[in-house]
């Protein structure tokens, strides 16, 4: 079962599950809506209510495979599980909220829908579960200060951002201090509403695994882009907002001074991550975590570069804005995906931009 399977990123896992042969139950709250712009084989059904789930599941069509329904419907869950032997989470409210209205929402979907989900799972005795989980749990990234070495910078501060100080400083003698490459052993520091439930989801399904045996590979996403990216809403990644500016003849706005720098990786590559994560070597009872990254940072200027220049413009404003709950640098090792799942990513920065700018 892959949740979220008429979302970007699910949507993308589901399909590659789907060409690598797996017998794929989607389950999403929304029916897809790039069935026909893309001419791939799709059953979306729009049933909306657990009465039609039900009828669905019981006409037993394999073609029939796209259910609607919430994953916080533990009904839904109880008509859909059987049969299922892995279940992909990739449901989820994502980005990084308007402001503190948006908190109980992204607990009741991150938060709630995990724990529904996966009291279902252990109803249905279904041990094996792959998370899509984020970099965002990171908070700021690593860093070291030339005078006192690996430090952990404290939330950046409203008149360092109002002032334009944009790099976290060394909280012992406040000099800048210097990005290093993070790895998942890092402790967590989620700095918003999204992240703080992307790491509830990581702690939920570590409480499952040890609680029935279960074994949960958590994927860390970096930031992820590529074709069906949501677009124009105020929960969309930079590189969609920069794409739906451009293509309205509107120059991409580029917060703080462009030099912060994020891992964009494709797609594509994120569902090859999937597939390799059916076999992780997780042992029972054990939840295990691999950054999903392309292993080249860019920086969100060069990101809007890129983009304006594939689309023959106009050029990128560098706005010196800000929003509080953005970290600065975040930038991981992609070694122990390479290592332990054999996950690169194949897609380089430019082919992929190439590509998104004008999907
Ligand atoms: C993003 C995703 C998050 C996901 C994570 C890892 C969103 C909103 N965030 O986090 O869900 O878990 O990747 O996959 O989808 N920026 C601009 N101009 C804009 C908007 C943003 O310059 O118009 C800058 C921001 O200030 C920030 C950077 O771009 O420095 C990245 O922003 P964004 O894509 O929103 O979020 P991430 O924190 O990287």
């Amino acid at each position: 079962m892959v949740t979220g399977s008429a979302g970007f990123i699910g949507g993308h896992v589901a399909d590659a599950l789907r060409a690598a042969g797996h017998d794929v139950v989607g389950l999403d709250v929304r029916h897809r809506t790039d069935a026909r712009d893309t001419g791939d084989v799709r059953h979306g059904t729009d049933a909306g209510s657990a009465e039609d789930v039900r009828h669905r599941a019981d006409a037993g069509d394999a073609h029939d495979r796209w259910h609607t329904a919430d994953v916080r419907d533990a009904t839904a869950l109880d008509e859909l599980l059987p049969g299922v032997d892995m279940v992909v989470h990739q449901a989820a409210k994502v980005g990084l909220g308007v402001n503190v209205s948006d908190l109980p929402d992204y607990t009741s979907v991150n938060a709630h829908g995990t724990a529904v989900l996966l009291a279902a799972m252990a109803r249905h005795t279904i041990a094996h579960l792959i998370l899509a989980s984020s970099m965002v749990i990171y908070g700021e990234g690593r860093y070291t200060c030339t005078a006192h070495g690996p430090t952990r910078p404290a939330p950046r501060s409203v008149q360092d951002l109002e002032n334009g100080r944009f790099d976290p400083a060394c909280p012992r003698c406040g000099e800048p201090l210097t990005h290093a490459v993070i790895e998942e052993d890092a402790r967590p520091d989620p700095r918003n509403a999204y992240a703080s439930t992307k790491l509830a989801q990581e702690h939920l399904a570590a409480n499952w695994a040890r609680e029935t045996g279960g074994r949960v590979a958590a994927l860390r996403y970096h930031n992820v882009y590529g074709p069906r990216m949501p677009r124009d809403t105020p929960y969309a990644g930079v590189a969609a907002i920069f794409r739906s500016a451009l293509e309205a003849g509107r120059a991409p706005a580029v917060f703080e001074d462009g030099r912060q720098l994020r891992d964009f990786v494709h797609v594509r590559d994120v569902a090859r991550a999937n597939l390799a994560a059916l076999s992780a070597p997780v042992r029972p009872g054990e939840l295990r975590a691999w950054n999903i990254a392309s292993g080249t940072p860019h920086t969100v200027g060069d990101l809007a570069e890129a983009l304006a220049s594939e689309r023959g413009g106009p050029s990128p404003r560098v706005t010196g804005e800000y929003r509080l709950g953005d970290v600065r640098h975040i930038v991981a090792s992609p070694g122990r995906a390479a290592a332990e799942l054999g996950f690169r990513a194949e897609i380089g920065f430019e082919a992929g931009m190439k590509e998104f700018a004008r999907s």
